[in-house]
């Protein structure tokens, strides 16, 4: 599923090659892949590859200690919707097999609690061997889903079963396993409208208003919302940050732009999120031809507010769940608090600006989340993609306490 992420952990065979195809292939399809390796397969491919190729640091060992903090087969388990060894050595199936976690790839086997999938590969009498077949068994009997390897030419130049399945059938297995996963998908057949970025109010073709929201709290929201099983409409200001696959998106300038967008695809959403940082003035009299410099230091522009979208999102009726954003410099809560009553939303993401570390322009954030049930949830600080799974989370748990549990059109 695109947005899913799959951790695929390579174990020492020579085909841990074809483990570079599977990654690549799975990305294909939007999702996301994070690499764990045993030590022997670092022997036959670098980590160094498999970090270029996925984007992100790989783990070899479970002391991590780039974050202490954080114990990273936990963090790794609960991060991940699907546990895949691709290859999968006998040595590595055995320890699966028996539960034996003695090196960071075994350990976030046991740590892992959702679905896994093996892809065999090793020579043929190993294969066939009884204690392989038995373990392979066992590992069938929880569950665990086996790619079957296939006959052929094997490392040793002999013929024989024990061939890793084609990279292509690996990954069908994989997304099969992704989609059959409903606990992971609960915002499955729900609409979600999110906006994004700034809006760029011109006063010239060349000059604008505008602010330096990077748009990415919004994107990780759109993405967090598909990975979920959402069909997803992203309503973006003009941003640098990559695509999510599988989202509707809808590039707009200014906000007058974002207003019509929104409230053309609001009708059909379940829960609209206002994530862009909407200028909230604009020039009152833009010019159509770039204006000369003013002979003085000084220049005066008449500005005036801009549609407030959110206060008209609220007057659209329905069981619509309407969350906007606060950016505050400071009194957080109270001030969020209050903007909530007044903007008559349902939740908001309330968070602090201009102290490093959150906001605007930067990886990650800090937030409070709170409800207009008076629920008070703080989420970070943590990477933006995982505060967008918190709000999504806040947003199911209110949708819930409301009643409105399973996917309804509001009206
Ligand atoms: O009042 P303030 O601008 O701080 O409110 C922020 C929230 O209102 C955000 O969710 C933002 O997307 C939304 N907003 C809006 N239209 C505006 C200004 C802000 O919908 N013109």
């Amino acid at each position: 599923m695109p947005g899913s992420r799959v951790l695929l952990v390579v174990t020492g065979s020579v085909a841990a090659y074809k483990a570079c195809e599977v990654l690549r292939r799975l990305q294909d399809r939007g999702v996301e892949v994070r690499v764990a390796m045993t030590k022997n397969a670092g022997k036959f491919v670098s980590p160094l590859t498999f970090a270029a190729l996925s984007g992100h640091r790989v783990l070899v060992n479970s002391f991590d200690d780039e974050r202490p903090e954080r114990i990273p087969h936990v963090r790794w388990a609960e991060e991940s919707d699907t546990f895949c060894v691709v290859p999968a050595s006998a040595d590595f199936i055995a320890k699966m097999a028996l539960g034996i976690a003695d090196d960071f790839p075994s350990t976030l086997h046991l740590a892992f609690d959702g679905p896994v999938l093996v892809a065999p590969a090793m020579e043929d009498q190993m294969w066939q061997h009884p204690a392989v077949q038995e373990n392979v068994d066992k590992l069938r009997a929880r569950g665990v889903a086996i790619v079957q390897p296939t006959i052929g030419p094997l490392a040793s130049g002999r013929h024989g079963p024990g061939r890793l399945a084609e990279p292509l059938n690996v990954v069908d297995a994989i997304m099969e396993v992704l989609i059959m996963e409903p606990a992971k998908r609960p915002l499955a057949g729900m609409q979600v409208l999110v906006s994004a970025g700034p809006t760029r109010e011109h006063f010239d073709p060349v000059r604008v208003l505008t602010n330096p929201s990077t748009g990415r709290m919004g994107y990780a929201v759109a993405e967090a919302a598909v990975r979920l099983g959402a069909d997803v409409v992203l309503v973006s200001g003009p941003t640098q940050v990559a695509e999510p696959f599988e989202v509707e998106i809808i590039r707009v300038t200014n906000a007058e732009e974002m207003r019509c967008e929104m409230l053309a695809h609001a009708a059909l959403a379940d829960v609209v999120v206002m994530a862009a940082a909407v200028s909230d003035f604009r020039p009152v009299a833009p010019v159509p031809e770039k204006l000369k410099k003013a002979a003085g230091d000084t220049m005066s522009w008449k500005v005036e507010r801009t549609p407030d979208i959110l206060e008209e999102l609220r007057q659209l009726r329905g069981n619509r769940t309407l969350v906007g954003f606060a950016a505050e410099t400071s009194n957080l809560e109270a001030r969020s608090r209050e903007k909530l009553d007044r903007k008559g939303c349902d939740l908001i993401v309330a968070n602090l600006v201009g102290t490093g570390g959150t906001g605007f322009e930067v990886e990650t954030n800090e937030v409070v989340i709170l409800d207009r049930l008076g629920g008070n949830v703080t989420a970070g600080p943590a990477l933006k993609a995982d505060i967008a799974t918190s709000i999504l989370d806040a947003i199911l748990e209110f949708r819930q306490r409301l009643g409105i549990a399973s996917p309804e059109k509001a009206g």
